[in-house]
């Protein structure tokens, strides 16, 4: 039955393009993980720039559930400031640079994360 195969190929080429935006878009639980564990310490808990160690800095971390500020930034620039770090970014050096640490794919799922902080509650 050729309508059949017909079928099933679409339904093939739609899952196979889901997956596709899934990888590209990120996983926002998994970035959610790795915030609490890597950037929370400085950020705060909920993103706010209330980290235990943020009393310690200056200028303080950047509160990312700010709308007004992170809606300016480019997904790409989230990316590239936490891949090179503040000092790279002509920012300051105390947001560390985490290429060390994570994939692009782990920055990657941070960024849709940081985006649920400010756009819509994840
Ligand atoms: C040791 C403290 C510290 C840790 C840990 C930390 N940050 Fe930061 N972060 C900062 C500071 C300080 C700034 C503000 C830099 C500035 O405005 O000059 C900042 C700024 C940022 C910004 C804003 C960039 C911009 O253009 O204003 C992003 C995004 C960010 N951090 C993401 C992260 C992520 C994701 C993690 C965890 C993987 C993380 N940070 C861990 C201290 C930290």
């Amino acid at each position: 039955m050729p309508a059949i195969s017909v079928w099933t190929l679409c339904v093939v080429v739609a899952v196979f393009q889901l997956m596709g935006v899934a990888w590209a878009a990120g996983d926002v639980a998994k970035g959610k993980a790795k915030y609490q564990e890597l950037c929370a310490a400085c950020h705060g808990a909920s993103g706010k720039g209330d980290g235990p160690a943020a009393a310690a800095l200056n200028p303080k971390p950047r509160n990312h559930t700010d709308a007004a500020y992170m809606n300016k930034l480019k997904d790409q620039q989230l990316f590239d400031f936490i891949k090179k770090g503040g000092q790279a970014m002509g920012k300051s050096p105390l947001m560390p640079a985490w290429s060390g640490q994570l994939t692009d794919a782990q920055i990657q799922d941070l960024v849709v994360y940081i985006r649920t902080l400010h756009r819509r509650k994840p």
